[in-house]
Order: structure tokens, then C-alpha cells, then sequence
């Protein structure tokens, strides 16, 4: 006996991600139905062999569902995931809107799958940002043998992490650049992203950060330790997929980077390349479609006491958003659920 899973936003990046990482790790899937809006009804998606039509998430009934993965952005998330809940759905989201709810359990699997538990406070279970998740992979196992005090994080992150307008957006616009007849201006994004970076995502705040800095601040205190001192530069690079990351890490106690690289080498979720010369390092094209979080150029920090940097690179469609959320689920099914 396996599960009925719904997948809402099934005409996404992420949806469709989802989808395929559901049939790629073989989940135990009864029943499945893809949703996404009105406007998409009947429109067709991969699962594993089978093509699903999908249906609209706006009528849908949800009573009788295990478990629900919602890729839809915050204001649908919104009308429909308390619905999804009180119908007995476990859902799984991936928008931001309860991930700093203290009553919504906010996880990345190998980091502190014990949270899970709390689920059943609102049958509800918040995925992180997509820049979070691949960082705090690579943390966890530092932070357990040397305790992080800081962190410092740049990011270099793709036009996917915007959706399927922001991968539209590069696309026709470096389009453009080869064939000025062609005008693109910026819509998704606030200035051309062909060919230029922007240092810009999300909304601004009060403080000057963006957004997207503050979450990146936010849920590493809440999924790894609120004690961690977190300051974050997020920038928009125009790469289609894979999120890539400049992390200064400060330890309470001295980690020397050989030990450093043994550990990250042992850990879950982690995939260490690190071999010191030309090509010995990941760059976002060679993670799109694997599972890894990718750790590169780990190297001692001498400016500090306990100093470390390294370069951490990840599919975001998947680390960042569909394979944690189906992680989640796994981790939901055979701690709670029992089925399959
Ligand atoms: N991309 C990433 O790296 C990433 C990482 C972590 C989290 N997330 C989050 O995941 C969510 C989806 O992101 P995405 O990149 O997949 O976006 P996307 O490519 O723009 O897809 C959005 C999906 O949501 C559906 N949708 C939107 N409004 C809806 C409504 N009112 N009713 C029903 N369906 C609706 C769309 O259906 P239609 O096609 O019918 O419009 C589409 O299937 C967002 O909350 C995003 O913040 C994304």
C-alpha cells in the first residue's frame, strides 16, 4: 500500500521537478494528481513513464490525500494549503510563507530531521529557500565538530530560483544581444540579466538587506542553531540553473581544512571535489540534475583565529526545493505515516 500524493504547481520548475524526483526515487505512489491553475487545465507533465493532465487546484478536493507538495508562491499557498490541511493532507510547502511560523517545522533532512515530528500541530511542513538548503548541508557537519560562531555568504544565484519567467527572461534576452532587432527589457527582474549580475532578490527592507538576505539569516537559525551569526549578499547571475555560494565560515574551536575536508567528504547530502588545481572544482553546469550539495576550494581562513572558505554549488530546482521537499516526505512516511 502506498500513498496518494498531490503535486500543486505541477506546470512549475519546481513542480515538474518534483514530479520527476518522485518517479526517479521510486516513492511509493498509489494515486498522484498534478494541479497548477485554471488557465493550465488538461496541460500535460512527465511522471516517470506516464504523462498526467492537470487539474485545478482550485477545485480540488483533498480529502482522502496523504500528502500534498506545493510549489505555487505564497499567495496561492495562501488560499489553498489550509484547505489542503484540514481535509487531512499532509502539506509539504515550498513557498516562504510558514517558514518562520514557530508552529511549522522548517527542514532539511540530513540537518535536523527530528523536527518533524512537529507536523501535527497544523498538518503543515515548511521547505526552505533554495539558498539555505544547499548551505546549511555543508554546514551541519562543521557546526557538529567545531561549532560556527559566523558565517559570511555570498551567492551567485540562477535565473530558475525566479521561476519559469526569470529562465524566460535570460533566454530572450541574451537572444537579443545577438539579434538587436529584438528589444527585452527587464520585467522579472529589475535590470538586464543577459550578460550582467544583479545584486537584488526579493523585496528590500528597512535595514538595507534584501529579502532574500534575511531568509538566508532567518531559517539557518532556525533549522541549525539560533546562536549562528549569519550575514548574506545574494546576487542574481545569469546561469539557468544551479545555485553557487562563497561561504567564510568562523569556528569556536580550530578546524584545519585537511580535517574539514574529511568530515564534509563523510557527510550526508555532500559531495566533496576539491582537488586544488585548474577544473578541480564544481561550477553550477555540472550540478543541474543531481542530488548533491557540491563543496569545492575548501581553504583556511588566516584573517581570523578559526577561519574556514569554501565554494558550495547546488541544482536548486532540486537540493533548493523539489528533492528536499520529496526528502521530507520520505522522512514523513516512515516516521509517521507507515505506509508502502
Ligand atoms: N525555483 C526555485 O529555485 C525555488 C526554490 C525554493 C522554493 N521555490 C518556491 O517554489 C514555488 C514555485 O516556484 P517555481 O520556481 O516552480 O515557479 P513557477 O515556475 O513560476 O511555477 C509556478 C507554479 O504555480 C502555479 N500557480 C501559480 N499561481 C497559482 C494559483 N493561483 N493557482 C494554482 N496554481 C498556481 C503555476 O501554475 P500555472 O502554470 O497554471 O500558472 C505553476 O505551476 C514558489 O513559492 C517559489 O518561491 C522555488
Amino acid at each position: 500500500m502506498g500513498y496518494k500524493v498531490v503535486v500543486a504547481g505541477a506546470t512549475g520548475n519546481v513542480g515538474r521537478e518534483m514530479l520527476n524526483i518522485l518517479a526517479e526515487r521510486e516513492f511509493p505512489v498509489d494515486e498522484i494528481a498534478a494541479l497548477a491553475s485554471r488557465k493550465s487545465l488538461g496541460t500535460e507533465v512527465s511522471f516517470g513513464d506516464k504523462t498526467l493532465k492537470t487539474k485545478d487546484l482550485d477545485t480540488f478536493d483533498f480529502t482522502g490525500w496523504d500528502i500534498a507538495l506545493f510549489a505555487v508562491g505564497s499567495d496561492a499557498t495562501k488560499l489553498y494549503a489550509p484547505k489542503a490541511a484540514a481535509a487531512g493532507c499532509v502539506v509539504i510547502d515550498n513557498s516562504s510563507l510558514y517558514r518562520y511560523d514557530p508552529e511549522i517545522p522548517l527542514i532539511v533532512p540530513e540537518v535536523n530531521a527530528d523536527a518533524i515530528m512537529g507536523y501535527a500541530k497544523r498538518n503543515i511542513i515548511a521547505n526552505p529557500n533554495c539558498s539555505t538548503a544547499q548551505m546549511v548541508v555543508a554546514l551541519k557537519p562543521i557546526h557538529d565538530r567545531a561549532k560556527i560562531k559566523r558565517v559570511v555568504v555570498s551567492t551567485y544565484q540562477s535565473v530558475s530560483g525566479a521561476g519559469k519567467e526569470g529562465m524566460d527572461e535570460l533566454w530572450n534576452q541574451t537572444k537579443a544581444i545577438y539579434n538587436p532587432v529584438d528589444d527585452v527589457p527587464p520585467k522579472k527582474f529589475t535590470k538586464q540579466i543577459a550578460f550582467n549580475v544583479i545584486p537584488h532578490i526579493d523585496v528590500f527592507l528597512d535595514s538595507g538587506e534584501t529579502k532574500e538576505e534575511w531568509k538566508m539569516v532567518a531559517e539557518t537559525k532556525k533549522i541549525l542553531d539560533p546562536k549562528i551569526k549569519v550575514t548574506a549578499t545574494c546576487v542574481r547571475v545569469p546561469v539557468f540553473v544551479g545555485h553557487s555560494e562563497s561561504v567564510n565560515i568562523e569556528t569556536e574551536d580550530f578546524l584545519d581544512w585537511q580535517e574539514a575536508q574529511d568530515i564534509l567528504r563523510e557527510a550526508p547530502g555532500v559531495m566533496l571535489v576539491d582537488k586544488r588545481e585548474p577544473g578541480g572544482y564544481v561550477t553550477p553546469v555540472e550540478c543541474v540534475g543531481e542530488y548533491a550539495t557540491y563543496i569545492s576550494r575548501v581553504r583556511q581562513d588566516s584573517t581570523v583565529e578559526n577561519g574556514l572558505n569554501l565554494w558550495c554549488v547546488s541544482d536548486n530546482l532540486r537540493k533548493g526545493a523539489a528533492l528536499n521537499a520529496v526528502q521530507i516526505a520520505e522522512l514523513l512516511g516512515q516516521r509517521v505515516l507507515k505506509k508502502g
